[in-house]
């Protein structure tokens, strides 16, 4: 049954029938799942009038009661995480196991969101002058707008509401277009906590109309992205017009290092969820491989075995090891880069192609495919959001190190040694907001902050931890002197050192 979506705003739903329709497809099946109408400018006005009304309000309730009302929804994402997990993979296509893991990562920091509602710190020090203390306080920004990329659809409006909502911040979710169903029951667990109208509302439509509108409002104090360096620069340079915050997540080209002396079973595990958990549709994927020469030829060999043997199919199915990618514009894209690679000269040394026949016709399924390039190459410094792995041999550390901060990106990182020096230099050396030490470059946990450098995260910003709380809140100095009379700083300051 195909599902008729709509709009959140105010606290009410809303349906209007004189706007096209956008259709929501499940990338395994063809199927078209849910309709939605396609938000225009006046729809996204409406949304952040709501969000801006309600703003005085939750501004000023005490964050710790704010807190409630997100530990609330936790509950119940947590009562409706396998209806949830289910359609998260029914409209992006990633195995149901990640797909209740995705709903799993909005609930883990929806819980820990609330939890900061009674820390939500700034700090206390002393004042160079007698009878005067100086601390800091968060202020929340204003109505927000948060633009949300379909590959996590219920992790990230997780992410960026739960930092949002827990700052005093009102917001306006716009979800990618190709999830709209994954925000419409976003909305509904919100709905159901009882947060006071207009305090989160939710709107689908095209990002070059809904999106440019959101960005663009007067009333919106902060705009958060997920999604491509070329939409995120438009994002950023639409906020430094208006002169307002930017968070910013922009994809990533992550490497994994192989050392010589690296344990090539943890490693085979650790490349094989990095590279094709997800179809590769991760921004923190592994779509490099830099492999010291001393192992190389064993390396390829075990991974030509295990890539071999992964099972591509129907997502819902446990067996699965990975679903179809989102679309077909992704599995457009992946297949140019196929192209790309064989046209440059790579080797390709599995997979590669579109999977074919039976229900494999419905969807759009890409084989896990692996190229042996070289590091100047494009398949090499791109990114491909797709199951495609690009292997790189390098002499030494060294080598290796300047291979992985080679690209524009700096996200995730990673690298598989047994010796504690190297394991510690690469922590220092790799240029990225994340690095793993034997483990792949995906599994960020909610707790610890996100994000990277590079044009990966020109702002600087970093979702998830309490570092989430910087994108929403200005922080305020506060002087308070008790003393009595005016004490000048700098000034009256040299007198009290000589008395
Ligand atoms: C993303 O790809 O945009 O670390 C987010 C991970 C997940 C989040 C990925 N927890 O892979």
């Amino acid at each position: 049954m195909v599902q008729d979506g709509g709009f959140f705003v105010g606290g009410r739903w809303t349906n209007p029938r004189d706007r096209k329709r956008l259709e929501t497809v499940n990338p395994a099946t063809g199927e078209v799942i849910a309709t939605f109408p396609q938000g225009t400018k006046e729809d996204v006005a409406a949304a952040v009038k709501a969000a801006k009304a309600a703003f005085e309000k939750w501004k000023r309730m005490p964050p710790p009661r704010r807190g409630e009302f997100l530990l609330e929804a936790a509950r119940i994402f947590r009562r409706r995480k396998e209806e949830l997990g289910r359609i998260v993979t029914m409209e992006m296509g990633k195995v149901i196991a990640e797909g209740r893991g995705d709903v799993q990562e909005a609930i883990d920091f929806y819980e820990y969101a609330s939890g900061e509602g009674r820390r939500f710190m700034g700090y206390t020090v002393p004042s160079e002058l007698p009878n005067k203390i100086c601390f800091s306080i968060r202020l929340p920004v204003g109505p927000v707008g948060l633009i949300t990329p379909w590959n996590f659809p219920i992790a990230i409006p997780g992410w960026k509401s739960g930092a949002a909502l827990i700052a005093g911040c009102t917001v306006v979710l716009k979800p990618s277009s190709l999830t709209p169903l994954c925000g419409a029951k976003f909305a509904e667990v919100l709905e159901e906590a009882g947060l006071p109208p207009g305090v989160f509302n939710f709107v689908v439509g095209p990002g070059s109309t809904a999106g440019n509108a959101l960005i663009r409002h007067p009333d919106i104090r902060a705009v958060s992205f997920t999604g491509g360096v070329d939409t995120g620069r438009e994002v950023y340079k639409a906020a430094a017009e208006r002169m307002i915050k930017a968070g910013l997540e922009l994809g990533g080209k992550n490497p994994i290092l192989v050392m010589d002396d690296a344990d090539l079973d943890l490693l085979m595990d650790g490349v094989m969820f990095g590279a094709f958990g997800t179809a590769g549709q991760r921004c923190t994927a592994t779509s490099r491989l830099i492999v010291h020469r001393a192992v190389y030829e064993d390396l390829l060999d075990r991974l030509l075995k295990r890539t071999a043997k992964l099972k591509v199919g129907d997502p819902l199915d446990a067996k699965t090891d990975m679903g179809p990618v989102a679309s077909a514009d992704q599995e457009k894209k992946t297949l140019e880069y196929v192209g790309i690679g064989k046209k440059e000269g790579d080797k390709l040394l599995i997979g590669g192609g579109k999977l074919r026949g039976g229900a494999y016709d419905r969807g759009f399924f890409v084989e896990p495919t692996i190229f042996e390039v070289k590091s100047e190459k494009r398949l090499a410094m791109e990114e491909i959001f797709g199951p495609v792995l690009s292997v790189i041999k390098v002499k030494d550390y060294g080598e290796a190190v300047a291979v992985a901060n080679s690209v524009e990106y700096g996200l995730s990182s990673s690298i598989y040694t047994n010796d504690v020096r190297r394991a510690f230099a690469a922590m220092q050396d790799l240029e990225a907001g994340i690095t793993y030490i034997n483990a792949p470059t995906i599994g960020a946990e909610v707790q610890m902050p996100f994000g990277g450098v590079k044009s990966t995260g020109p702002t600087d910003t970093r979702e998830a931890g309490f570092t989430a709380l910087d994108e929403f809140t200005s922080v305020k100095t506060v002087y308070v002197d008790y003393s009595g009379r005016l004490q000048r700083a700098q000034i009256d300051t040299e007198k009290l050192v000589r008395e």
